[in-house]
């Protein structure tokens, strides 16, 4: 008896979610990116089910039996209606602009924002909850400044001044949603490809700073706080930021 209890036990370690979460079918947007890979990496490790979505599927080498890829364009929502349907929680972690108007409008980060709370909306209380990687630019680094305004715009390309002041318009939008359960989780200004800690800090809307001032994070942990918002859900509707 005494045998089969810790087989059971070795056999939950080995493929259930940690903390003893219940198991999660968990969709990502950009899941052949730096920061989404990442998560799908720590999402399986923790036994969820993951359906990975890409413009083109046959990018994504990783192979999983919880694993399912699929094609799609967050720019559809057709698409983007169909893939969510039935999931329990929808991780957005793109990046790109569309077109050259030059707007923050034109963010593929706000652009997906509004086409994801569109299509969770109209799915009330079956709707996934929506974990959305946002930007440091939307952090304050001093009360009332973000650190969008301290950046040296001469030395930053037009696109990324679109995509930071884009993901700020995000996360203005997003405070104004209350019928889908989101959560803005912004990484701190330095991603470092550093191994996964599990040992980092959750806070606000102020950039956290580590003993030597610096605001950085591996895209590994950034992961992990990432999972552990989906499986606990402790940040709804907030904006929260993570850092060492
Ligand atoms: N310090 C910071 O604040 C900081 C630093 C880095 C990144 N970030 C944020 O982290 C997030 C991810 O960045 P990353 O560096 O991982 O980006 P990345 O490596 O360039 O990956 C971009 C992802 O976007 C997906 N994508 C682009 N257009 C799409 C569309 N129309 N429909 C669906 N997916 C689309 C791509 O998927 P496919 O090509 O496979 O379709 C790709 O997986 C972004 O929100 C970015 O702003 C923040």
């Amino acid at each position: 008896m005494r045998k089969v209890i810790l087989a059971c036990i070795a056999l939950v370690l080995a493929t259930g979610p940690a903390h003893g979460e219940p198991t999660l079918d968990i969709v990502v947007y950009g899941a052949t990116g730096d920061v989404g890979s990442h998560i799908v990496q720590e999402a399986l490790d923790r036994g969820h089910h993951v359906t990975a979505v890409s413009r083109k599927p046959a990018q994504l080498e990783m192979r999983h039996d919880k694993l399912t890829v699929v094609k799609g364009d967050l720019l559809d929502k057709e698409s983007v209606t169909e893939i969510v349907a039935g999931k329990d929680v929808v991780i957005v972690s793109v990046r790109g602009v569309i077109g050259d108007s030059g707007a923050p409008q034109s963010a593929l980060q706000f652009m997906a924002a509004e086409i994801l709370v569109d299509a969770l909306s109209q799915q009330g209380d079956r709707a996934p909850r929506l974990l959305h990687v946002g930007g440091s630019g939307s952090l304050e680094v001093e009360p009332g400044v973000r650190y969008a305004a301290k950046l040296p715009r001469v030395f930053i390309p037009r696109g990324l001044e679109v995509e930071i002041l884009g993901q700020i318009l995000a996360l203005e939008f997003y405070r104004k949603v209350d019928d889908v359960k989101w959560t803005y989780v912004t990484p701190p200004k330095n991603f470092t490809n550093g191994p996964r800690t599990g040992v980092f800090r959750v806070g606000g809307d102020e950039a956290l700073r580590d003993k030597r001032g610096r605001t950085r994070l591996s895209r590994a942990d950034f992961a992990v706080a990432l999972v552990d918002e989906a499986e606990r859900a402790q940040h709804l509707r907030q904006r929260i930021s993570v850092a060492y």
